[in-house]
């Protein structure tokens, strides 16, 4: 591996994040209920989204948002998702990607980031707790809301 960076969206790398794969039975962990819902209200200015790249190489995508309005507590500073190419999973990217997301938080002031997942064999609650993620509570559709403090 490289020298990882994270970089912001563009005309090129849009297409590579689109074409990043997952392993199999990983998509059902892609996006919980609560986020559809909530994606119904958010908001450009707030969305923070960026690409990491292996040398040339588009290799994950991460994006959250940063509202301290919301007025849901565990939307207010949020990883909203996060993708690594099923090649490149298991070699520290993600754990890159969540390091770098939480230097933009407590850039802006935030206290905490949330994530909320859905547990199950196949998904991302592994990686979320290695990676120091805390389940701290439950959304009405089951899913884990878990935070790191900052
Ligand atoms: C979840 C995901 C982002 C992890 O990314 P990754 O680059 O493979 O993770 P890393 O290699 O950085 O792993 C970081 C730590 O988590 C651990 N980890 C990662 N996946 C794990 C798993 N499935 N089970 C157990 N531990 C796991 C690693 O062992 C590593 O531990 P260490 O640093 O102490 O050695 C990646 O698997 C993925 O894109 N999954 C599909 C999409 C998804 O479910 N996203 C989450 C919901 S939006």
């Amino acid at each position: 591996m490289g020298e990882l960076r994270l970089v912001e969206l563009s005309a090129t790398t849009i297409v590579a994040v689109n074409n990043l794969s997952l392993k199999p039975g990983q998509e059902q962990f892609l996006a919980p209920v609560s986020y559809g819902i909530a994606a119904t209200v958010a908001n450009p200015q707030t969305s923070w989204q960026r690409v990491i790249v292996d040398d040339q190489e588009v290799v994950a995508f991460v994006s959250a948002n940063f509202d301290p309005e919301d007025p849901q507590e565990h939307f207010r500073s949020v990883l909203w998702r996060i993708n690594v190419d099923a090649d490149d999973q298991g070699r520290g990217v993600g754990r890159f990607a969540v390091e770098k997301l939480i230097d933009e938080a407590r850039e802006r002031g935030m206290d905490r980031v949330n994530v909320i997942y859905e547990a199950g064999d196949g998904g991302p609650e592994a990686f979320f707790q290695r990676v120091g993620f805390t389940p701290v509570g439950e959304t009405e559709y089951g899913e884990v809301i878990a935070e790191i403090r900052l």
